[in-house]
């Protein structure tokens, strides 16, 4: 591999900090607006039914300029252009990255190792289809021949993270007379609390799990299966009609007892954290059917499109990217908040966590060479107006520097009605409010033309130019859910592109597994493990002795 220049010392970099500390020394929105009447237009970007405004960030067209020279200069667009053509630039494992294809049209051709794979995909599209409307229909039914009217999904990290979030968004298009739970936690009280109002013969299982090798994932569905066949007299046929597998292990899924047949699968071309619009969102169709499924994908796939083709300085995934480069490595920003005004969008931050966090925390080169600037910030966040009774006084008046998504729709789901319905126009006021009030603060002066003591001013002032992006759409659909992801898996892409990562491998979980499995047997039966710290020693015995008492 010939080396990559050193991304600190390209000039497109150092020509960034420079402008940082010259004109961007102390960027203010407020003089920024009023020197560009057009600003609020112009700093916009839109993508299928998405409306990003940049506006409120800490740029200018100079900054932008630059920011997209460097863009330019670690070819973000080559990198972009071998993923969506199938090239393994999963360079650690030697994988293409193709969660594209999983949301190709019939027709499209994407050549793995020089096989088509999308003709595979809608293969196991149309078998989740055919699986799906069959328990919707009641169809499938259990071993004793009674419906299904639960499903209980079983995964972890992207197995569980992604099913799980997007059957939240989309729960007004759910088959409400089904219930749905997702159990991820080896903590046995998980699966306890998942099952423990259900009826067995009423249960499907879907164990999910891309290697199907993952502890916590193998610990509970095992678990769920002696569940199962406890409740259901103990005969071993039952699992055959109450466990379906999501996986690329087929072996491992047939050695767990579960019928090839009620196995569907992916890839290794697919990571877990990209593939709940793979064989791992099944639960998720079960839910919302096929068709609202097939609508989420073409969302994914818009946006998709916008990416590969959109010039640069129109390409919303790229300037969001680069926005977020801007504050980590010329701000020092430590993190993302993600803030939702949406209640359905309650658990969109947990996933992009493990989207954006387990894709770029990394701190060597895709070369193995050590990184020597900040790269995946720290994401986080929960629903907007939730966190302005919690978290937000740090972001308005603390000391660091938080860029922030605010995130909202024009109109309610329709399921809601009457005064719930009303409640709408007061949770975007608050959105538009935050994000004004983050932009423009309150200075002193304003303060005191209040009337108030001249002690309480410096408390009451708010210094303003926190940056935020704001993205909002007519509502909340199926489409709309995929357009979403698909921005922020690209703004991820776009990162790792600049910072030289591989932003598809995650060595980095590997450790903590190896070790909780060397720990365990000291923990169960005492068993002495050579090699652990003092320190783990000590918790270690501290635990078995609490444990005795
Ligand atoms: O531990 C990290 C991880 O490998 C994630 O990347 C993945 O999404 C998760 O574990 C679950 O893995 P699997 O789907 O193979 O059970």
């Amino acid at each position: 591999m010939s080396e990559t220049p050193k991304l600190t010392r390209r000039p497109e970099w150092t020509e960034l900090e420079d402008h940082r500390s010259g004109p961007l020394l102390h960027p203010d929105l407020r003089e920024l607006f009023a020197a560009d009447p057009g600003r609020a237009q112009r700093y916009v970007v839109r993508v299928g039914d998405l409306r990003i405004d940049y506006s409120k960030n800490l740029v200018t067209d100079e900054t932008l300029a630059l920011l997209q020279e460097l863009a330019a200069a670690t070819d973000v667009f080559g990198l972009r252009d071998a993923m969506f053509r199938g090239e393994k630039i999963n360079v650690t494992e030697d994988r293409a990255v193709l969660h594209t294809a999983l949301r190709a049209p019939r027709d499209a051709v994407i050549e793995v190792d020089g096989e088509n794979v999308v003709p595979k995909v809608h293969a196991v599209l149309d078998k989740m289809s055919e699986f799906a409307n069959r328990v919707r229909s009641g169809e499938w039914t259990g071993h004793t021949g009674r419906r299904i009217r639960n499903v209980v999904n079983i995964g972890i990290g992207g197995s569980d993270l992604g099913p799980a979030m997007a059957y939240e968004v989309l729960r007004p298009f759910t088959e409400r007379s089904l219930t749905f739970r997702f159990v991820s936690n080896v903590d046995g009280a998980d699966l306890h609390e998942a099952v423990r109002d259900l009826d067995p013969a009423e249960t499907l299982f879907v164990v999910a799990s891309k290697t199907f090798t993952t502890i916590e994932t193998i610990t509970n569905a095992t678990s769920a299966r002696s569940w199962l066949l406890a409740g259901l007299g103990g005969d071993d046929k039952a699992v055959a009609r109450h466990f379906v597998a999501l996986s690329t292990n087929a072996e491992k899924v047939t050695e767990f007892g579960i019928d090839p047949d009620n196995m569907f699968e992916f890839w290794d071309w697919v990571g877990g954290r990209y593939s709940y619009d793979s064989a791992i969102g099944l639960s998720l169709m079960i839910a919302i059917g096929p068709e609202r499924f097939r609508e989420m994908l073409d969302g994914f796939h818009i946006v998709d499109e916008h990416f590969r083709t959109a010039p640069a300085e129109a390409n919303a995934p790229l300037i969001l990217g680069l926005l977020g480069i801007w504050y980590g490595n010329f701000f020092g920003a430590q993190s993302h908040a993600v803030l939702p005004y949406s209640h359905y969008l309650s658990k969109f931050t947990a996933y992009l966590q493990q989207l954006d966090m387990e894709s770029n925390g990394k701190s060597v080169q895709r070369d193995g060479r050590p990184v020597d600037w900040q790269t995946g910030p720290v994401v986080w966040g929960t629903p907007g107006t939730n966190g302005q009774h919690a978290y937000y006084q740090l972001i308005h008046q603390g000391t660091k520097v938080i860029p922030a998504d605010l995130i909202g729709f024009a109109r309610p789901v329709d399921e809601l009605s009457g005064e719930l319905k009303a409640q709408h126009d007061l949770l975007m006021a608050n959105l538009f409010a935050q994000g004004q009030a983050l932009a423009f603060g309150k200075t002193a002066d304003e303060v005191r033309a209040e009337g108030v003591a001249e002690e309480q001013v410096p408390h009451r002032t708010f210094r303003g130019n926190h940056p935020t992006t704001t993205i909002l759409a007519r509502e909340l659909t199926p489409s709309v859910l995929g357009q979403l992801v698909a921005l922020y898996e690209h703004k991820v892409f776009v990162q790792g592109a600049i910072w030289n990562i591989d932003s598809f491998d995650q060595w980095g979980v590997e450790l903590g597994k190896v070790l909780a499995k060397r720990v365990e047997p000291a923990l169960t039966d005492g068993a002495d493990v050579p090699g652990l710290d003092p320190s783990t020693a000590a918790l270690v015995a501290a635990y078995r002795e609490l444990k005795e008492v």
